[in-house]
This record gives C-alpha cells, structure tokens and sequence, in this order.
C-alpha cells in the first residue's frame, strides 16, 4: 500500500463529486446526523457532550484532511449539494486492507448515488493506494446496506455476531462483506 497524501484527492463519477470537506458542510452535516437513520446506523458521528453543531464541526475536521489510517470524502450530487460520505478506514499498511463506511442523505438516497460514490472510491483504493481487500460491515437489520453492498461487489463472508453497538444502544449482529482488488466487478452505471 502506498500512503495516500494528507491533501484529499477529490474523485469524480458522473455528474458527481467525491470531494474534501469543507467548513462550508458543517450545516449540511449537522442536518444529515439529525437523521435518524443515520443516527441509528452510523453512530461514530455522535460525540457525548458536544451540541450538534460541534459534533458536525468535529467530524468536518477530522474528514477534511487525510490521516495516516483514514482517506475521507464528502458526496456531492450533481448541484454541489452535500448529499452523503464515504470513508475509507482502519488502513493497515503492513497487510494493505482498509474499512469502508458511508451514509446519504435522505434527499440523496434512492437515486443510484451511494453505490456508484462506493465503488469510486473502492475502485481508487484499490488501483492508486494498492489496497488489496476492503471490508464493509453493516448490521443485520440494515437492509439497504445490504442492497448498496451487494450492488457494489462486495461478497457476503459471514455474520459477526453481536460485534457493535449502534445508535440505539444495542448489540447487533453484523454482516461482513469484503471486495478484493483481484474481484472481477463489472462498472456500475454513473448516476445523473
Ligand atoms: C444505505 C444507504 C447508504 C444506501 O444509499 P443509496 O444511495 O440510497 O443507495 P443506492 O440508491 O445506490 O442503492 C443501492 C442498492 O440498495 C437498494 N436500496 C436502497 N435503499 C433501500 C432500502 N431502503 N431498502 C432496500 N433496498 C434499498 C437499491 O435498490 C440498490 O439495490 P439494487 O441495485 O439491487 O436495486 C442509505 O440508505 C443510507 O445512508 N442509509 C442510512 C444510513 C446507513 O444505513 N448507513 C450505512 C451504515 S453501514
């Protein structure tokens, strides 16, 4: 694996943009972590004590530039409205494998985006940083996850029971899906 650049590499597919966050997202991320989907599926956005707006402000931050373990982008549809992220995570250098993780906004879901944003930047993982096997946890519940996983080659291994604590405040059981850069996936259609 080679060590991607602290300066966010932003990435293009179809009319839309896996770009850096800015502090102008801080708005938009506050109202997406007030989703409660999102709330419930993707509780690393929550930070106890901190008002909503200092949680968005935090992970604007945090996303904003690349650490050594994280590469982060910020989804904007084809208006350059904020409309999702997608984070690759946990890299491990020694045996080049990383995490992926992702929400949309409500407003973006349903349209083919998170997909297509998943395997863009599967895809770039994969070709320029060298990774050689990404893995997506979701839980078991979280059927469209399931769905956006399936849809972006990312093969069902097995179920991780009782592994994270979501939003609720509960153990749940979670699928494990893993693609790795020798899979044969075919492109998935740009969304407009
Ligand atoms: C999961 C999520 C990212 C999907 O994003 P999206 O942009 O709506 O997904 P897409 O439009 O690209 O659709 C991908 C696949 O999921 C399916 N899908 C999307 N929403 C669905 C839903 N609510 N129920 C069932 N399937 C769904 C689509 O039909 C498509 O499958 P197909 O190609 O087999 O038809 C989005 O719903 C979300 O952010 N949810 C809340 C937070 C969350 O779950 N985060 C992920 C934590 S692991």
């Amino acid at each position: 694996m080679v060590h991607p650049s602290v300066t966010p590499v932003p990435l293009s597919f179809g009319a839309c943009l896996l770009d850096a966050a800015t502090a102008d997202d801080v708005d938009a991320v506050a109202d997406a972590f007030a989703d409660p989907d999102i709330a419930l599926w993707n509780p690393g956005a929550r930070r106890p004590g901190a008002t909503a707006l200092e949680r968005a402000e935090l992970w604007v931050l945090d996303r904003s530039g690349w650490a050594p373990d994280h590469c982060s982008w910020v989804v904007r549809d084809v208006d350059r409205r904020l409309v999702g992220q997608v984070s690759i995570h946990s890299l491990d250098e020694e045996i080049d494998t990383g995490e992926i993780g992702y929400w949309l906004t409500r407003a973006g879901r349903g349209r083919g985006i998170g997909a297509a944003a998943v395997d863009t930047a599967t895809r770039w993982a994969f070709d320029v940083i060298g990774l050689a096997r990404i893995e997506l946890f979701h839980a078991v519940e979280n059927e469209a996850s399931c769905r956006l996983a399936a849809r972006c080659g990312y093969l069902l291994e097995g179920t991780a029971r009782q592994s994270f604590v979501y939003g609720d405040g509960l153990r749940h059981d979670e699928h494990l899906h893993a693609r790795l850069a020798s899979d044969d996936v075919a492109a998935l259609a740009p969304p407009l």
